[in-house]
């Protein structure tokens, strides 16, 4: 093995289910994280603490943190939007807070109703919160900053890479140490993403960042490795394709999970991750859901699965 190695964090709990029309019932919910907690993840987006008028379907979150089965090892992630979500997820019991603003106002607004300088002014007030719990109740929780639409936005266009900078040494100033790079709406392209990435790994150490790709316009996995190449080794993943923002307009899944973990393990870099048992899984969605899902080594299979030759070709 080449030593390669990169970190995927399973966000569909999260991402995949907040924009599905059909309601998934709690013990289904609690059901999958389950099941993606025995196939090798080390870190899993299982719910988000907002406002149940805003996302409906992920309004049981306190419920599926407290009962599901926590693995050893594992980071169980919680979005987080105001300090009144931070003060319900760390009653619940996340290991992480996910703060999210976005880049741009316009999509800040359509998504948390706030300016962006709202959302930094709570995330200030989620940090004072979560230092003084840890003092007081030894609850250690990490926190991670997310930049929503950092390669694009649906509404205001390209983001200046300036402002994406600023915007992760504020986080970075203000002590949350984890940062995530979002393209919500699947607008990055490879040598914009290389670009960044760069820039940002000079503030950030390549085992805090994150990236967070959309396969919108058909370049999710593109943009992974552009990244990756770029020195990037923590990447979002929904499993069967799941996800989007419903404040975005046009918004569709998140790079998919059993193709990313396939791409990494054809091209020699480890994931920790159980792809047949992940394929297996995913292979169950459509039922739960109601749809088809994106996924392509879910229908497609592994490339090592060969088919008997057929017997007129056995025969010639
Ligand atoms: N968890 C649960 N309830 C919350 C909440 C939270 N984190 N934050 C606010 N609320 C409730 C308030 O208690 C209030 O309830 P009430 O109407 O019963 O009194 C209601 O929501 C409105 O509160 P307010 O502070 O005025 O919020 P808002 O309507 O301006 O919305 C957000 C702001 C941030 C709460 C909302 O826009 C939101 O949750 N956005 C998240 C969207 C999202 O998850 N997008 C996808 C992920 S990127
Ligand atoms: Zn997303």
């Amino acid at each position: 093995m080449s030593g390669e190695r990169m970190i995927v964090q399973e966000v569909s709990p999260r991402d995949g289910l907040q924009i599905e029309p059909t309601w998934v019932p709690t013990e289904e919910k609690i059901a999958l994280i389950d099941s993606l907690s025995e196939l090798g993840f080390s870190r899993i987006e299982a719910g988000s603490f907002v406002s149940p008028k805003a996302i409906p379907a992920l309004r049981d979150g306190a419920e599926v943190f407290s009962r599901i089965a926590r693995k050893p090892g594992v980071v169980y992630v919680a979005l987080i939007p105001n300090l009144q979500g931070a003060q319900r997820a760390l009653q619940a019991g996340a290991d992480e807070l996910n703060l999210v603003m976005s880049a741009s106002q316009a999509h800040n607004r359509a998504n948390m109703r706030m300016r962006c300088e709202e959302s930094l002014s709570a995330f200030s007030g989620i940090v004072e919160m979560t230092a003084q719990a840890k003092q007081t109740r030894q609850a250690a929780v990490s926190l991670n900053g997310t930049v929503a639409t950092a390669f694009g936005c649906p509404f205001e266009g390209r983001i200046a890479e300036d402002r994406v900078l600023s915007l992760v040494r504020q986080y970075r100033e203000m002590g949350i140490q984890g940062i995530t790079l979002a393209d919500t709406t699947g607008m990055a392209n490879p040598r914009q993403v290389a670009t960044l990435v760069k820039q940002v790994l000079d503030i950030v150490p390549a085992a805090a960042l994150t990236l967070h790709f959309h396969n919108t316009r058909g370049l999710g996995l593109v943009n992974v490795m552009a990244a990756y190449e770029a020195g990037a080794r923590r990447f979002d993943a929904s499993l069967g394709g799941l996800g989007g923002c419903p404040f975005a307009p046009g918004a569709s899944g998140n790079v998919c999970t059993e193709d990313l973990v396939n791409l990494c393990h054809e091209t020699g870099i480890e994931t920790g991750i159980d792809l047949p048992a992940l394929i297996r899984l995913s292979r169950k969605l459509p039922a739960l859901l109601g749809h088809d899902v994106p996924s392509q080594v879910a229908k497609a299979g592994l490339a090592t699965e060969l088919h008997p030759v057929p017997v007129r070709a056995a025969a010639a």
